[in-house]
């Protein structure tokens, strides 16, 4: 564990007083407005939203118990606005329910990992340090990135590193894996980093960066399913966003980005079929695009936060409600 350092340094909200204005209409005409934060943290978003917005309760999600115990700390001093729900974000109904209702007039979800979980050695997501190979955003449940590196077939290993992350040398990092593994499972980091630092080429380390960090980024999305459960989040979700409520998403992947993209875009089109003469009320959007494509923070923020670099932020508001069966029969 790292020294007790004051929850608020441990992780710096990404693009705070844009998310802020850009949920505020939604918040601000509201009586009693519920705001959603489906990725709590260490509640340094959450707090902004309970300080700025006196009317507002908040609901937090998080699935690592560390981050619901700090930021519940943290937030404690606004008494029953704020409660936390441990579990994956697409429990939405069931944490909306811990403020009796069933849609909230704004949501935040900053898609990934923490400061926190990168900084805490032991919990296995920094290459940086040697440590047990883990990644289990919920250390308590799942099968953790050794279990990835010790099971999967050489197929399924390429495809996690070249998917999520955009190895070239996919192929030839799951056939090294493979051998080394015949040796001696995997069980810390050390042995990967050292392992990959032979096996991409040295004229790819000039270029891409240091050579684990695309492979420990692939088992830590592969590890915690960050896609597919945002694939389903993301629409459950908008069923219970707020008529006029925001949906605000900050990705550092291009494929997180791209699943929040289509599902905005589908919200946001017409689904009259092209050779109907008039559109039907039910074939009307019923989200209008708040920000015009993603926006990203500004050189100052990427500067000091190297963190929020890749961020890349959308927002979305509900203009109407929608029946889409569907979605509905996912759940
Ligand atoms: C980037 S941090 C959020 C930081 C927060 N906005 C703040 O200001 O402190 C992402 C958080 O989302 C959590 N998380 C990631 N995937 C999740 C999921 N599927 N369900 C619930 N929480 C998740 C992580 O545990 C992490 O604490």
């Amino acid at each position: 564990m790292t020294a007790e350092k004051p929850t608020h340094t441990r992780h710096v909200p990404v693009m705070l007083p844009r998310i802020l204005d850009l949920l505020a209409p939604a918040l601000e005409a509201a009586d009693r407005p519920v705001h959603l934060d489906g990725t709590l943290g260490m509640g340094g978003h959450a707090e902004a939203v309970l300080e700025r917005f006196e009317h507002v309760r908040v609901v937090g999600i998080d699935r690592d118990p560390q981050a619901i115990a700090l930021a519940s700390e943290r937030l404690a001093r606004f008494g029953d606005r704020f409660v936390a729900h441990h579990g994956t974000y697409d429990e939405v109904p069931e944490a909306l329910a811990l403020h009796g209702v069933d849609a909230a007039e704004s949501m935040l979800f900053d898609l990934g990992v923490s400061s926190l979980q990168l900084d805490e050695v032991d919990r296995g997501f920094s290459y940086a340090r040697n440590a047990p190979l883990d990644m289990r955003m919920n250390p308590t449940v799942g099968a953790s990135a050794a279990d990835v590196l010790n099971t999967y077939e050489h197929g399924e290993l390429a495809r996690v590193l070249k998917e999520y992350g955009e190895e070239r040398f996919a192929g030839r990092v799951a056939s090294a894996v493979l051998r080394e593994r015949e040796v001696e499972p995997f069980t810390d980091s050390a042995r990967l980093v050292e392992l990959l630092e032979r096996t991409v080429p040295a004229a790819s380390q000039r270029t891409g960066g240091h050579p684990a960090k695309r492979t420990f980024q692939a088992l830590r999305i592969e590890v915690n399913s960050e896609l597919s459960i945002w694939a389903t989040t993301v629409h459950r979700a908008l069923d219970h966003l707020a008529v006029g409520g925001r949906l605000a998403v900050l990705s550092y992947h291009s494929l997180e980005d791209r699943l929040t993209k289509q599902a905005l875009a589908a919200g946001a089109t017409s689904s009259a079929p092209p050779d109907l003469p008039v559109e039907l009320p039910e074939h009307a959007p019923w989200l209008r695009l708040v920000t015009r494509g993603a926006e990203q923070p500004d050189e100052a923020e990427r500067a000091a936060n190297r963190r929020s670099s890749s961020a890349r932020l959308r927002v979305a508001e509900r203009t109407r409600t929608a029946d889409r069966p569907s979605r509905r029969e996912n759940r």
